[in-house]
Parts: C-alpha cells; sequence; structure tokens
C-alpha cells in the first residue's frame, strides 16, 4: 500500500463516504488551509471550490474564529447542557433566532447537520402529540433528498444508496417527487420557471394516507447533495400553503442553504416562504467546530415548553439531546463567525456574485461531455454523461481535478457540485472556470 510523505498508515482509518480501497493506494491529504485553498502534503496549493463540504462559507484559516476557540478552551473547556449551561449558548441562540425569519425564535443545539435533522423530526412529532394529534407520525421527505446518516435522515432521504443497505429504516415514511426535469428546465439559472405542480404530490400523499397521519414533511429549499436542484418558481409556496391547510409541520432543511449560499441568511428569506422549523450546521461556526442546530417556531416552542400545563416543577419537557449540545468551543466559534460574516456582509457578497458566477459556470455547456448545468446563489452543478458504469467518470473527475489541476471538486455520482467559499472574488471564479475547462478537456 502506497503512504502517503508523511507515512502514516492509512489502514487503520476508515473513510466516510469514500472508497477506501482506492483511496489507500491514491491518497489525498489535506495539511493546510489558508482563504480560497487547501494546502496539499506535497505543497501543492489546492483551490477549494467546495468550501470543504459546503461549510467554510468564510473562507480558510480566519484568525478571529481561532482566536475565540482558543480564548474559550481557556476560560470553560466544557459544561454539560442537561439541566445546567453558560453563557455562550443563550448568546449564540438569541443570535441565530435573531437571524431567522419569525417566528423561529427558539434553538435547539446539537452537533452536526445529520442529529439536527433527526431533533427537527422528533420535535414534530412531540408536538403533533402534545396538540391532540397524537396519530401523526408519518414524516414525508422527498426523492433525491439528503437529510444525513441517522436513521431518520436516511428513512425521508432520497438516495437509493445511502438507504438500501440498512434495513427497513423507519416506518410510515413517504416521499414526494423531486422537481428535476432536464427536458424541461435545460441549463437552468436560478429557480426553474417549470415544475410548481410538483408540490401538488402532497396533496396526493394526503389523500393517501390522511392528513390526519402526517406530522410533518422535510425538504432542503435547494437539494444540495444530490447536484443543486433549485425549487420550481413557487413550488415551496405551494408546499407551504398545503402544509398550514392540512395542519402539517414544514421543515427546512438548510444545512447546506443557511448561512449565506443563495445570498441571505436562510433560503427561507430567499423565497420567501417560513418554515416551522429550520435545520443548520456547516456554516454557522465555518467548518471550524462541529455544531448543528433546529430553529423552532414560537408555536412548537409553546407547545412543547414554554406554555406546557401538567408538567410538575421537575418535569422535562423533550427527552432529547446530546452530550455537546451547546458545547462551548462551538459556541465560541458560532459566534466569531456570525461576527464575521456581518463585518464582511458576505451574505450580500454572495448575492451580489451569483449572476457573474452563473455567466462563468455556464459557459462550459460548450463540452459535449456535460449534460446539464444549473446554478443558484453561489452553488452550481454540473451534470457529465456518464462513462462506462454510473459515476465512474465523477470519480475520475474529483481525482483529475485534485492531482491534476490542483482544485477540490465535490461529485455526486456523475455530477460535480460547486459550492466556493463566499470570499471568492471574480478573478477568482474566472481562474476556477479555467481550471475545470481544463478538467473538461481532459475527460472529454
Ligand atoms: C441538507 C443536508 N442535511 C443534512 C446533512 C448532514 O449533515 P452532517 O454531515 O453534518 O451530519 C447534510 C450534509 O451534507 C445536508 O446537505
Amino acid at each position: 500500500m502506497a503512504k502517503p510523505p508523511s507515512g502514516h498508515n492509512l489502514s487503520p482509518y476508515w473513510l466516510p463516504f469514500t472508497p477506501n480501497r482506492h483511496f489507500s493506494k491514491h491518497p489525498r491529504i489535506l495539511t493546510g488551509a489558508d482563504g480560497m485553498y487547501y494546502i496539499a502534503e506535497d505543497g501543492r496549493k489546492i483551490f477549494d471550490a467546495t468550501a470543504g463540504l459546503w461549510c467554510v462559507n468564510a473562507g480558510h484559516g480566519r484568525t478571529s474564529i481561532a482566536q475565540a476557540i482558543a480564548a474559550q478552551a481557556k476560560k470553560l473547556d466544557y459544561a454539560p447542557s442537561f439541566q445546567f449551561s453558560h453563557p455562550g449558548a443563550f448568546a449564540l441562540a438569541e443570535r441565530l433566532a435573531s437571524l431567522a425569519p419569525p417566528p423561529l425564535n427558539h434553538v435547539f443545539f446539537c452537533n452536526s447537520g445529520s442529529e439536527a435533522v433527526d431533533t427537527a423530526l422528533k420535535i414534530a412529532l412531540a408536538c403533533q402529540q402534545l396538540r391532540g394529534q397524537g396519530q401523526r407520525t408519518r414524516l414525508i421527505g422527498r426523492e433525491r433528498g439528503y437529510h444525513g446518516t441517522g436513521f431518520g435522515g436516511i428513512s425521508v432521504g432520497g438516495l437509493v444508496n445511502n438507504r438500501n443497505m440498512f434495513g427497513p429504516l423507519l416506518p410510515g415514511t413517504d416521499h414526494l417527487p423531486h422537481t428535476y426535469d432536464i427536458e424541461k428546465q435545460p441549463y437552468s439559472r436560478g429557480e426553474p420557471e417549470w415544475g410548481i405542480e410538483r408540490a401538488d404530490a402532497l396533496e396526493h400523499l394526503v389523500a393517501l394516507h390522511g392528513a390526519d397521519t402526517i406530522a410533518a414533511v422535510i425538504v432542503e429549499p435547494v437539494a444540495g447533495s444530490t447536484g443543486v436542484l433549485a425549487p420550481p418558481k413557487g413550488y415551496l409556496e405551494r408546499l407551504r400553503d398545503i402544509c398550514t391547510r392540512h395542519g402539517i409541520l414544514l421543515i427546512f432543511d438548510e444545512v447546506i442553504t443557511g448561512f449565506g449560499r443563495l445570498g441571505s441568511a436562510f433560503g427561507a428569506m430567499r423565497f420567501s416562504v417560513t418554515p416551522d422549523m429550520i435545520t443548520f450546521a456547516k456554516g454557522v461556526t465555518n467548518g471550524a467546530v462541529p455544531l448543528g442546530g433546529v430553529l423552532v417556531s414560537d408555536e412548537i416552542h409553546a407547545q412543547i415548553v414554554s406554555t406546557r400545563t401538567g408538567l410538575p416543577d421537575h418535569g422535562i419537557e423533550l427527552f432529547h439531546g446530546y452530550t455537546y449540545s451547546g458545547h462551548p468551543l462551538a459556541m465560541a466559534a458560532g459566534e466569531a463567525t456570525l461576527d464575521l460574516y456581518a463585518q464582511e456582509d458576505l451574505f450580500a457578497r454572495a448575492a451580489a456574485l451569483e449572476n457573474p458566477w452563473a455567466d462563468a459556470i455556464h459557459t462550459l455547456s460548450e463540452f459535449g461531455i456535460v449534460r446539464d448545468i444549473r446554478t443558484i446563489g453561489l452553488a452550481a452543478g454540473i451534470d457529465l454523461e456518464p462513462a462506462g458504469s454510473p459515476g465512474a467518470r465523477g470519480f475520475q473527475a474529483v481525482q483529475s481535478a485534485f492531482h491534476t489541476h490542483d482544485m477540490m471538486i465535490r461529485i455526486t455520482g456523475d455530477t460535480i457540485a460547486l459550492s466556493p467559499p463566499l470570499i471568492i472574488s471574480e478573478t477568482e471564479i474566472a481562474l476556477l472556470v479555467e481550471r475545470l475547462r481544463r478538467l473538461l478537456q481532459q475527460l472529454e
């Protein structure tokens, strides 16, 4: 087995979502990062076209975040979150609530997007039960949805490979159809004109199962991991309307779309649709410390917590949480990250760059192997014609991008997904597109 220059034995570490057998022979190892670039183990500067994994929105190596984490570690390294707390958790919750659309004024902290999704699904079930609607246990996701890898997330998720090895999953879930149709929306920028009627599938599920069995619907405002699928114009409003009419809670999974990716604090604001809960993670700490959470509406919080009657003083309202909920280091990283987003106006910057980004990325449609391109906010999906077995060309793309073109890209099957840090400049967009052009030439 090839060893990287550092000489580590690669076999004890089992990498997630990675072909480990191949990786051990051709490792891609990063040892540093600054601004728009990673540093590879051989010293090369690697252009980060994916903000790590959709999380380093303010770019790498931000000193103020590192200092905040270090200062917090010295002052209070850890505080239990069950029956105790610390000032940082209240401070960050208040800030997040002020960023989110009203009435999402309450935050439940966890450590990742997957935990945030499972937390939101559990809150939905608890809320329905306390509303006197305990028969509402069905959870609805969407085809091609990605909601992390917990059992809740894969049950409502819509990606077959993430589901098919893990048994029957949660009972009583169902799925809306995805919203993508290449014939109807080729080479789209922003929200496609076509597809609002796909939201009506929720009415069909209501007719099939009965509204009084459905607790919640969860969707990503823009499906990210499955290749950047923007919602059709009017689709999210229609989902909101159907949910409201039938007493179904609407959850937006904003693990990717939160914190500026779409040019606003949350996708809910960009699309002017307010769900009952928003899950977040990733960009909340610029990726520096694991943190996730759920923003919850006043009504749900009242139902479960603040106006709950009949509980004794020692009665816990929700039997749920994590050892590291509201971890002091994550809270400190979150505060410093939100400061940076505000000081550098990064959400507005992403909005201002949306058109130049789309203009530049769509020039890649000239390549024969490019089947479709979709852009929205500072994200793009580029579908490649498969070569041989599905995913083979995508896999070749990620390797060549790294080893030959000094670039980190993300792939899902044969789709390249791009989501650069929001600090990217127009010159850097041009540089990235030039490298992508060389990559596509090589792959053709
Ligand atoms: C929409 C969405 N939800 C949930 C997750 C899971 O997040 P994590 O990997 O932090 O568990 C992701 C990760 O990419 C995501 O994109």
